[in-house]
């Protein structure tokens, strides 16, 4: 007569795998980068608390004090970082402090939701293909310029059609490739209040969207094209 088998014993404590309190899965790191109003870093927040987002934003920083951006973070206790330009002796010195920021804050990516400075090569390098940014134009037209001068041109310019692009930041501005996209139209009678009203809409839906896809890794590069992989 063969022996029973032994079923293996798991005792509370070997099945502890996990401390209480520390759940096994956290979810990927982002840094937000916004220097004004702040509704896209919101429409992250929202994304993240309503499940939608699986990422936890580990660092916002602005460049401008008082920005209707850090109150927002606050607000939901996210860790903020004011690192205005007149508190470092030069803009390469101010760069290398927002460097070290997001390295310390161990990110996987970083978000730029209406950053008004242009990123240093050395941050760009030292984050290939993970910085993204949300331009209100359909790039590239209307490359440049921080809103609300792309919708601004856009209506100047006749288009029938506007919208806004979230894309991979490179060393040439508003030029890498392009993630996703939202087309709107242009009514008869817009401001440059009622299409950008218009537009930021879209962008609320298409960040949050654009940033799922590239921290799931469903973003494949062949050269600047950018192709989401199911
Ligand atoms: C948005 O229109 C974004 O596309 C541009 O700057 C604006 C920022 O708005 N880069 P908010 O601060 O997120 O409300």
């Amino acid at each position: 007569m063969s022996a029973p088998e032994s079923t293996p014993s798991v005792s509370p404590e070997s099945s502890t795998v996990h401390k209480a309190g520390q759940p096994l899965y956290q979810p990927p790191r982002i840094a937000v980068l916004a220097s004004g109003r702040g509704s896209n870093l919101q429409a992250l927040i929202d994304a993240i608390e309503s499940d939608q987002l699986s990422a936890q934003i580990a660092v916002v920083i602005s460049n401008h004090a008082g920005a209707p951006a850090l109150d927002r973070a606050a607000a939901h206790g996210l860790p903020t970082r004011l690192m205005p330009r007149n508190a470092y002796p030069s803009r390469e010195a101010q760069q290398a402090a927002l460097l070290a920021a997001l390295q310390e804050a161990q990110v996987s990516l970083v978000v730029l939701a209406g950053f008004d400075r242009i990123l240093d090569s050395s941050i760009v390098c030292a984050f290939p293909h993970r910085i993204v940014n949300i331009h209100p134009s359909l790039l590239p037209a209307f490359a440049g310029g921080m809103a609300p001068r792309p919708q601004a041109d856009a209506l100047a310019y006749g288009v029938k059609i506007a919208g806004c692009t979230v894309h991979l930041v490179t060393e040439e501005i508003d030029a890498g490739p392009i993630i996703a996209q939202a087309s709107v139209p242009v009514e008869e009678g817009d401001t440059v209040e009622t299409l950008s009203a218009r537009i930021l809409e879209q962008e609320h839906r298409l960040l949050p969207l654009a940033v799922s896809l590239l921290l799931a890794g469903k973003v494949q590069l062949d050269g600047r094209r950018a192709y989401i992989r199911p």
